[in-house]
């Protein structure tokens, strides 16, 4: 059964370990995350953003994709299904389909718009039992093959929006999506050290998990994240390890064009990467 994240991120942010968000992209990425979720047992969070929820055949799909596959699965560990950067309609769209969790990316609104927004979603996500994460300062990432810095919440901003009762704040430091330029900054520990000042016990939430140092990431995680996304890092080995099979010519071999086997090296690349993702985050056991 799919459960808010609430609980398993407040866990975490006592417990000082992160749980790890996953972007899912189709069948192969969601079994691959269960799974080594459930071996690992490990709470986890599937990650789906409004373009790969079009691309798995919409919302409802996906629910039933994933539902299905914790019945099949027996998969155990607490697992929340969580809309990536939804826009307000797309937050209401996935609440009807079913998931457990959703995000409202308010960040490129005008302040008032962006706390207006999130106070109702608030309300409508409590009373249902969901968990939603809000977003302060926008995460960049590629734009027209220009990299940006990646930007920095206003810690009082964070404040206002964590008062309103979210269950997680994505706030910027300095993190972007996708791959980090030669020449980034790294990451603004003392704007999250002011953000974590500002607003206590309330996870906060490191987007663009690909890339970070694994040294800045366990600082950030002393610091207060309890989540941290991982999307593109996945992506990237799931793409070299099919690559070699099909450079290696396996795909000529008697039926090795056979999906099952021809993505079988890519989903075990995906597992390969959550693995050593948990292992970074702490969040080894802490399903047990
Ligand atoms: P990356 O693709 O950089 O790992 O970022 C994932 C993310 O933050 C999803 O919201």
């Amino acid at each position: 059964m799919l459960v808010s994240a609430k609980e398993m991120l407040q866990k975490a942010k006592a417990g000082h370990y992160a749980v790890g968000q996953f972007n899912i992209n189709n069948l192969e990425w969601t079994k691959a995350i269960l799974e080594v979720a459930q071996e690992k047992k490990s709470p986890v969070i599937l990650g789906v953003s409004e373009g790969a929820g079009k691309y798995m055949g919409g919302y409802t799909t996906v629910v039933g994709m994933v539902n299905g596959l914790i019945n099949e699965l027996n998969i155990t560990v607490p697992v929340a299904l969580h809309l990536d950067h939804g826009s307000y309609d797309a937050c209401y769209k996935c609440i009807k389909a079913g998931f457990s969790s959703v995000m409202f990316d308010g960040s490129h609104l005008p302040f008032d718009e962006n706390l207006a927004k999130t106070t109702e979603l608030v309300n409508v996500t409590n009373q249902l039992g969901l968990s939603l994460e809000a977003e302060v300062g926008s995460i960049g990432g590629e734009e027209d093959g220009v990299i940006g810095q990646g930007e920095c919440a206003d810690p009082m901003e964070c404040k206002t929006i964590a008062d309103l009762g979210v269950s997680m704040l994505a706030a910027g430091i300095g993190n972007i999506h996708g791959k980090y330029p030669e020449n980034w900054a790294g990451l603004s520990f003392e704007t999250l050290d002011a953000i974590q000042a500002q607003t206590g016990d309330m996870p906060l939430v490191l987007h663009g998990g690909t890339g970070i140092p694994a040294d800045q990431v366990k600082k950030a995680i002393n610091l207060g994240v309890a989540k941290v996304n991982v999307n593109t890092e996945c992506q990237l080995a799931f793409a070299a390890e099919v690559r070699k099979y099909i450079e290696a010519g396996k795909d000529l071999e008697g039926k090795g064009f056979d999906p099952r086997k021809l993505l079988a090296p890519g989903t075990a690349g995906i597992k390969a990467t959550v693995i050593e993702k948990m292992e970074l985050f702490g969040s080894i056991g802490k399903a047990e």
